[in-house]
């Protein structure tokens, strides 16, 4: 144990697998107590099970680390308000939060579900909320505020091909992690996102596979910092973390303008926009056109 955490108590989202299981971990070893959730399901949602995150539990335990189990569904807004409390009141205080739990539901947008939207958009997003609102009260009366952590993805800037509900979780827990920065900044409290790459089942899913990859253990490290004195000031602030690289992303921005006296007609518009304005190539074109060329080339 290194104490990099040590007196902290945080409490962490889909802890029983994958990255999630590996950021509890490390917290623990890092000195914090964790209350590890996990609904125990299967990669689309189904199937719960309270096992995963009662073994982590025995992990932390076995390496005389401290921690508690809740296997509740995190898109129930008593989930999130249970796993806070639950915190207080084994622990004390509720020092940092992390979403981690997550789903997938594989499918172009043509053929989707509103269930299969639902379900995503209800674990990732509305996950991030139950757990963002209920630690925020909390914190933001306690001495030394607190620190959010939502967990991303590239495609949640980027988009993606048949994962159109994923995306869109993704993409809104980064403008939910930047109004939580701005609206909670004078409680002392941080908010920030990670978008992770690593060998989990969630990334064997992947169609084509991903381009970099890591393992659980090589995410964990930058999340214990977030959740660390040592990153007080970094706030609404997304890092792509896969591997031995850990990069940041930009604050969008509006690239070029044009302007008229009065309104635009469509006319103007049409004969102005393309010279003036224009587009912004989108990166994940590129990317596929990539994987495409490679395909064929393997294929030739
Ligand atoms: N693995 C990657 O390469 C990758 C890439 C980008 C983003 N992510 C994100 O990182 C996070 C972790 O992914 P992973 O690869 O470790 O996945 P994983 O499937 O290994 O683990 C996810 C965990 O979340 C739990 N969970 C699911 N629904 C839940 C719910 N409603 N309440 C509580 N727990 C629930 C599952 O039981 C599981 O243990 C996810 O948010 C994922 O979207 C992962």
């Amino acid at each position: 144990m290194s104490g990099f955490l040590e007196g902290k108590v945080v409490a962490i989202t889909g802890a029983g697998r994958g990255i999630g299981r590996a950021v509890a971990l490390a917290c623990a070893a890092e000195g914090a107590k964790v209350v590890v959730n996990d609904y125990g399901v299967s990669i689309d949602g189904s199937e719960p099970s309270s096992e995963v995150a009662d073994a982590v539990v025995r992990e932390i335990e076995q390496a005389s680390g401290s921690a508690i189990a809740v296997a509740d569904d995190i898109s129930q807004m008593a989930a999130g308000e249970r796993l806070v409390s639950v915190a207080v009141e084994q622990y004390g205080r509720i020092d940092g939060v992390v979403t981690i739990a997550g789903i997938l539901r594989e499918r172009m947008l043509f053929n989707m579900s509103e269930e299969e939207w639902d379900a995503v958009i209800a674990t990732h997003l509305k996950g991030t909320f139950t757990v963002f609102r209920a630690a925020a009260a909390v914190m933001r009366k306690q001495p030394g505020g607190g620190s959010l952590v939502g967990f991303t993805s590239g495609v949640g800037m980027w988009g993606s091909v048949a994962q159109a509900n994923y995306a869109a979780a993704k993409g809104g827990i980064v403008a939910l992690v930047r109004s939580a920065a701005i609206g909670l900044q004078k409680y002392g409290i941080t908010a920030n996102a990670v978008a992770p790459v690593a060998n989990t089942r969630m990334a064997a899913n992947v169609p084509g596979g991903t381009a970099e990859t890591g393992e659980p253990e090589d995410v964990a490290p930058m999340v214990v910092y977030l959740l660390s004195d040592a990153a007080r000031e970094i706030t609404g602030q997304t890092y792509t973390v896969v591997g031995g690289r850990v990069a940041l992303w930009s604050q969008p921005r509006e690239v070029r303008e044009m302007v008229t006296d009065g309104r635009w007609t469509p006319a103007d518009i049409a004969a102005r926009l393309p010279a003036e304005v224009g587009t912004d190539r989108m990166p994940m074109l590129d990317y596929i056109e990539a994987m495409q060329a490679r395909a064929a080339a393997a294929g030739s």
